[in-house]
């Protein structure tokens, strides 16, 4: 005999996949800082180019999905603390900008995938 409406089960699970979802797209609080400090001081130019520059600058969602950066260096924290602290081609230094806490916030939206 078929069942004439939706089994509580697959309510259940249906639940608990949507639950799934809203957990994965939330960002904790140390993301959303960095997410912030992404967005007004990096965004400008990694986003929209906003300065025309020859050089684009590249994507960065994702970019601790591939095992390297867009300049072939492997992707750790540590490059791209390097990178955000010492400035590279036409991306400026930040040195001096951050402090330890809102560069970790930034390496972990960064490590969130971006959204
Ligand atoms: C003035 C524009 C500009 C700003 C602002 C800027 N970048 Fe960049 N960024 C670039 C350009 C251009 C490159 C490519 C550099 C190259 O390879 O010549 C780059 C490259 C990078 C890379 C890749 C490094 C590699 O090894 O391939 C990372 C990571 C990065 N930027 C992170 C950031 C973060 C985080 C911020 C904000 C704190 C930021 N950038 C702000 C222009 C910018």
């Amino acid at each position: 005999m078929a069942p004439t409406s939706t089994p509580a089960w697959l309510s259940l699970i249906a639940l608990l996949a949507l639950a799934g979802c809203r957990a994965k797209s939330a960002l904790t609080s140390q993301q959303l800082e960095g997410q912030h400090l992404y967005n007004v001081r990096c965004a400008h130019c990694h986003e929209l180019n906003d300065l025309a520059l020859k050089k684009v600058p590249p994507n960065l969602h994702h970019v601790f999905s591939s095992p390297t950066l867009p300049s072939g260096a492997p992707a750790t924290d540590l490059n791209v603390e390097r990178t955000i602290l010492a400035g590279r081609g036409m991306m400026p230094p930040f040195a001096g900008s951050f402090n330890q806490e809102q560069m970790d916030a930034l390496l972990s939206y960064l490590h969130a995938g971006i959204r």
